[in-house]
């Protein structure tokens, strides 16, 4: 028989999911059964929140939107109370929502260190939290989306890595005071093929030059999918993954192996 994923009747907490990975995060669950609540900065009324709603919907699940702004705590209480009014139970939290913050250590001014702190740091611990007495009920999990910033950077990511490497140390702190009945773990993505990837490639004069040079530097030879990091979600949140706790999974096609370019 097939090694199948079956997360019927689950009920997913997904954040960010009207771009990127957090779209293909949703659909990915939504394929493997679950129902989802995801929440972005868009109206309920957007094509990007309309577009998550229709893609739950396509695999016969059941989806809520919610216009949210993590690093508001209001925002956040609605978000837990609006999927326990809608589904009754939250069994998996993915704290996805993020955004680069990439001042370099000299120039980056309190204001842009404080929004980073918020949305890349304290947002996910303070949505865990709201989550927990849920979460428990249900032998949950929560997966933290770090990055490969985390392990290596390069000038000028700062201070987005900063707080990408602190989630590490969230993630270890959640499995070891919440555990055994919440699983916490970390996805920490390398290069994803996102809009805001190809918004950087475009940058470049010659677009399709920078991306190749970008999948030449990678081992496996390509860029990662936002399906795939997904995938590694879904398979995380499932009983098959339930030895993994505390650790923080780096994703990124064996970029950080290679010690020098050539
Ligand atoms: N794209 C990559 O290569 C890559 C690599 C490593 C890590 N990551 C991480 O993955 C996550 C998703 O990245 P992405 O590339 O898909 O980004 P994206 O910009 O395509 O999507 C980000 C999502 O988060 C939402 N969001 C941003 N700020 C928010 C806020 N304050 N409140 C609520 N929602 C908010 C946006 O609305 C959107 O839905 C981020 O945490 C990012 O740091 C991405």
């Amino acid at each position: 028989m097939p090694l199948q994923i079956d997360l019927k009747d689950k009920v997913a907490l997904i954040t960010g999911i009207t771009s990127g990975i957090g779209a293909a995060i949703a659909k990915v669950f939504a394929k493997a059964g679950a129902h989802v609540t995801g929440c972005g900065r868009h109206e309920a009324s957007s094509q990007e929140a309309v577009r998550f709603v229709n893609r739950v919907n396509d695999f016969k699940q059941k989806a809520l939107y919610l216009q949210a702004d993590v690093t508001v705590a209001d925002d956040l209480q609605k978000l837990v109370q609006q999927t326990i009014d809608k589904f009754g139970r939250i069994d998996i939290l993915i704290s996805n929502a993020g955004a680069n913050v990439f001042e370099g250590a000299a120039n980056c001014d309190e204001e842009h260190w404080q929004q980073n702190m918020e949305l890349n740091l304290a947002s996910h611990w303070r949505l865990a939290k709201l989550c927990k007495p849920y979460l428990e009920k249900n032998n949950g999990v929560i997966i933290v989306m770090t990055s490969n910033h985390a392990y290596s950077s390069i000038p000028g990511c700062f201070p987005y890595n900063v707080t990408k490497t602190a989630l590490t140390g969230l993630v270890r702190s959640l499995a070891i005071e919440w555990g055994p009945t919440i699983r916490t773990v970390g996805i920490a993505p390398g290069f994803i093929d996102t809009p805001g990837n190809q918004n950087w490639f475009d940058s470049f004069p010659d677009a399709a030059k920078e991306r190749q040079r970008t999948i030449d530097l990678h081992p496996v030879k390509k860029i990662g999918s936002p399906e795939e990091v997904g995938a590694w979600c879904v398979f995380l949140a499932s009983e098959y993954a339930s030895f993994a706790s505390g650790v923080t999974y780096l994703l990124d096609g064996g970029r950080s192996a290679l010690m020098q370019d050539e």
